[in-house]
């Protein structure tokens, strides 16, 4: 069991509902990541991460118009739709990690 909230409601608790109710959500956050999308205008040459990626819809979207994506997510259910989204999207430059992300995690990048 984790110690971190987050990590144990996104896993051990609704994690599963999360992932397979994917649709749901999907339709509540559409305009905020096609808003986020615009906003960064990612260029075909850049690497982007996507961090809380959940299941994936921003980071396919992403996928399409950048050179790579990483996207991360602290829970393993919304994470493994992401990867069957990424391979029915054939989105083969998207790399999906399982990571808590905390204030220093990409500071070394
Ligand atoms: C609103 S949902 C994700 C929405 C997703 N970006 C999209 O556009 O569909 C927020 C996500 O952040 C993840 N999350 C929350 N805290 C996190 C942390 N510290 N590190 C990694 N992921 C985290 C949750 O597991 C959840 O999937």
């Amino acid at each position: 069991m984790s110690d971190n909230p987050q990590a144990r409601i996104r896993n051990e608790m609704v994690g599963d509902a999360w992932a397979t109710n994917a649709q749901h959500d999907d339709a509540m956050l559409e305009p905020f990541g096609t808003a986020v999308i615009a906003l960064v205008d990612v260029q075909p040459d850049e690497r982007v991460v996507d961090v809380g990626c959940g299941t994936g819809a921003a980071t396919v979207e992403l996928a399409r118009r950048a050179a790579t994506v990483l996207g991360v997510d602290l829970s393993a259910p919304m994470l493994a739709t992401a990867r069957g989204r990424a391979a029915a999207a054939g989105a083969d430059n998207v790399v999906l990690l399982g990571v808590r992300c905390r204030g220093s995690t990409f500071r070394q990048w």
